[in-house]
């Protein structure tokens, strides 16, 4: 049993919480308000070689574990949601399944570019229709010669405004249910292929969140993603890794919290004292520091399992709707700790609550959490 990171996990750590803090965080208020993708930052991470943090080299990765990655992302979370949540989308969902189920050809014309951080990863399953269900996916790809040709539609897609390609299901046999659904990989220049990003969020605000119409898009039969009708099961595959990072957001922003609420408590003087001197303020900071630990563990570990090629789909799930949870209720307090000032745009915290609440939400809500924590169970 060893609780230690390895060298290489503190380094990135550290040089990540130091670019974080320095660069990402003086910027989190503008990027909320604003709404303003923040692509200037996404630049500067492709130039720290973060944009392909776990996968190997020979694709332009910087061939490091999971583990570095969820350590990444909590710092970057910690600092800006928005920028945690385009960093995470782009590496879980938008890489991880060409790495995953990709030819070498693909990894090498797809994965690269991505690692390289030449272009933003997306990834397509939700639907109008088909949410929690992801199942009942009704976008279809039928072969007409040497091409796919789809039709349909995907929602709450992040980052398809700044992908050159994005990864999608789509229906190839209707008469087998969830076993008749494929992956594709779609140039988003593809004619047909329309990408909109109108959606007002309560939170997120600097990611970016689109609808995507597939009107008779054609695409080459090689863009054809992992086998044939077995997309369903490849993307689920992918949303275990997703759960994860999700967890380490959650605890990026849970922490964010803690951060704030910690320096407003002991400069705030109310009756003569800091008032994180009195107990019912402290003690709801240390249930604060005490949720973060147990759900970075929890992350870590679930992370660890995965860099092992072990199972890990309960795991994530736990992490997923454990630290999402959690984050919320960070927030909550740490807007009481604030008073009248936590509910004002003049301090972070309402936004972190704004930010949490999507990972309540997002890669599967907490109720799908606990249905597939439910079914491991034997449910
Ligand atoms: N890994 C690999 N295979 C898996 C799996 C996993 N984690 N979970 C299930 N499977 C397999 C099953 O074994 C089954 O295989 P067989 O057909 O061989 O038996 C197959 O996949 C289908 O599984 P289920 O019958 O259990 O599927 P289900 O319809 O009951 O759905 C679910 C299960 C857990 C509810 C799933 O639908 C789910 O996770 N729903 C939530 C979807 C979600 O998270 N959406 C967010 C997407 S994010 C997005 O679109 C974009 C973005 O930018 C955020």
């Amino acid at each position: 049993m060893d609780f230690d990171l390895t060298r290489d996990q503190q380094l990135i750590r550290e040089v990540v919480r130091d670019f974080a803090q320095k660069e990402i965080l003086p910027r989190a208020k503008e990027i909320d308000r604003s709404g303003q993708f923040p692509l200037d930052i996404i630049k500067k991470l492709a130039q720290m070689d973060l944009m392909g943090l776990p996968f190997p080299e020979e694709y332009g990765g910087a061939g490091g574990d999971y583990v570095s990655y969820c350590l990444a992302l909590e710092e970057i979370t910690r600092a800006c949601a928005s920028t945690g949540l385009t960093y995470e989308a782009h590496i879980s969902l938008g890489c991880m399944p060409i790495y995953l189920f990709g030819t070498p050809e693909q990894k090498e014309k797809y994965l690269a570019p991505l690692c390289r951080g030449e272009c933003l990863g997306a990834f397509g399953l939700t639907e109008p229709n088909a949410g929690s269900d992801a199942g009942r996916t009704q976008t279809t790809a039928v072969l007409q010669g040497d091409e796919w040709v789809i039709n349909g539609s995907k929602c709450f897609i992040t980052n398809a405004s700044y992908a050159r390609f994005v990864t999608i299901t789509a229906v190839t046999d209707r008469t087998k249910g969830k076993k008749g659904i494929s992956a594709f990989i779609v140039p988003t220049d593809a004619p047909g292929l329309t990408i909109k990003a109108g959606y007002e969020k309560l939170g997120m605000s600097g990611s970016n969140t689109t609808e995507l119409f597939f009107d008779n898009v054609r695409i080459p039969k090689e863009n054809l993603l992992g086998q044939l009708n077995q997309g369903f099961k490849h993307f689920l595959q992918v949303l275990d890794g997703g759960r994860i990072a999700i967890g380490a957001m959650a605890v990026g922003i849970a922490q964010a919290c803690l951060d704030a609420a910690l320096i407003y408590a002991q400069q705030r003087i109310q009756f003569g004292q800091s008032i994180s001197k009195f107990q019912a303020i402290s003690f709801k900071l240390a249930d604060m520091a005490t949720n973060i630990e147990v759900a970075r563990n929890m992350y870590l570990k679930a992370a660890w399992l995965r860099d092992q090629g072990r199972p890990c789909t309960k795991e994530a799930a736990m992490i997923k709707v454990f630290a999402s949870e959690m984050a919320t209720r960070a927030a909550l307090d740490a807007i009481q700790i604030h008073g009248g000032y936590g509910y004002m745009k003049e301090f972070p915290v309402e936004r972190h609550l704004r930010d949490a609440k999507l990972l309540e939400i997002g890669e599967g809500t907490s109720e799908i959490q606990r249905l597939v924590i439910a079914r491991a169970l034997g449910c």
